[in-house]
């Protein structure tokens, strides 16, 4: 047997992350909509996000994420098993994103795929790749969550495209003998809910007989949302699965040091945190700053706390978030980073 195979334990042994330089401040975007900076912080918490340079992809933001996190982690992208890119907004529709970052960071023979789970992505990423991990499959894989949401918004809609920013966050996973890491996950959906919260295809109806049609990706392709409802089922299911995968690992509340939530909404993080029973001092926000980086949004802000020196070594982080589906999940973990 490959002694390998015995080194059960999954662990982030590398984080990194990426903001686009240009940044969009709630006072601009007074300017674009009908909208104050005072609704925006009041519904939201957002003050500002990050958007993508124009000759920029998702890969590129990608990138250097994953860069970060390799250096991070002491390892070369040749020395991966596998790259898992999480985004709802690939460069293309194939090949995969992680195709494109795969070659971008200069290697080549492992395999590359893309996770579609919208803002839970990057939950969802790290449940399966542990689960594959510890089955013996690969010692060693690079997950990154990146997002070019500014792309997929109406920038005339004002109840949406005041909500979300582009970013990329990344982390390496290796398989060690050192107790500790990825603990349990517990992943959801009901897709019956996806009216409430979408995108639509920008070829939709594209056939031999529309030979004319028209590709408008700002009113074809857009993020549609019913927020209020959709604000409504984020709080209860969330609410339900921190709850479950505390129970799945036997853990209380009281143990944890961290809540690392998706970053949607501060009313949505707060309501999570009142039903865990979380003083605020325990959670991590960057909605403040970067807003909604859907898949991104959990690695950005790990590393953002891991680098500031608030997330330290042996200490228990729950992760969860809620996205378009709709598509839900949370992870426990034990942080091993030096
Ligand atoms: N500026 C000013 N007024 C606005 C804006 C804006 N940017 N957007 C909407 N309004 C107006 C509406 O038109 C409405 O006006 P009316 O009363 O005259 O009709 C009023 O504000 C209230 O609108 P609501 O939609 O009821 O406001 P609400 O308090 O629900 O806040 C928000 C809206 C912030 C979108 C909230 O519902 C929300 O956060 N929902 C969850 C959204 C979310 O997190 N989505 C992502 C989760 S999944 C994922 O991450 C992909």
């Amino acid at each position: 047997m490959d002694e390998s195979l015995k080194m059960r334990h999954v662990h982030i042994t590398g984080v990194g992350g990426y903001l686009p330089e240009r940044i969009l401040t709630n006072a601009e975007l007074e300017s674009i909509v009908d909208t104050t900076d005072e609704w925006i912080v009041e519904r939201t918490g957002i003050r500002e996000r990050h958007i993508i340079d124009e000759n920029q992809h998702t890969s590129d933001i990608a990138v250097k994420a994953a860069m970060q996190a390799l250096d991070g982690a002491g390892v070369k992208a040749s020395d991966l098993d596998a790259l898992v890119v999480s985004t709802t907004t690939p460069d293309m529709i194939f090949p995969s994103t992680a195709a494109i970052v795969q070659s971008k960071l200069g290697a080549a023979g492992f395999p590359v795929w893309d996770i579609q789970a919208v803002c839970s992505g990057f939950v969802y990423g790290l449940a399966h790749i542990t689960g594959m991990m510890e089955a013996g499959m690969f010692r060693r894989v690079l997950l990154i969550g990146a997002e070019s949401m500014s792309r997929i918004l109406n920038w005339k809609d004002r109840s949406t495209c005041v909500l979300f920013g582009d970013g990329a966050g990344a982390v390496v996973l290796e398989r060690v003998d050192e107790e500790g890491g990825m603990m349990g996950s517990v992943l959801n959906a009901d897709g019956s809910y996806r009216p409430l919260l979408m995108a639509r295809h920008p070829h939709h109806g594209a056939s031999p007989d529309t030979p004319d049609m028209c590709v408008d990706v700002a009113g074809v392709a857009a993020v549609e949302m019913r927020g209020n409802e959709v604000f409504r089922i984020a709080v209860s299911k969330l609410g339900e699965v921190v709850g479950q995968v505390l129970e799945h690992c036997q853990t209380e509340v009281s143990e944890l040091d961290w809540l690392v939530p998706h970053q949607a909404n501060i009313r949505i993080i707060h309501a999570t945190a009142k039903k865990l029973k979380m003083g605020i001092e325990r959670i991590a926000i960057t909605v403040d700053t970067h807003a909604n980086t859907s898949s991104a949004s959990i690695p950005l802000a790990l590393n953002d706390y891991y680098r500031s020196g608030r997330i330290k070594k042996g200490q228990l982080i729950l992760l969860e978030a809620f996205g378009a589906g709709f598509v839900w999940g949370a992870n426990l973990l034990r942080w091993t980073c030096p």
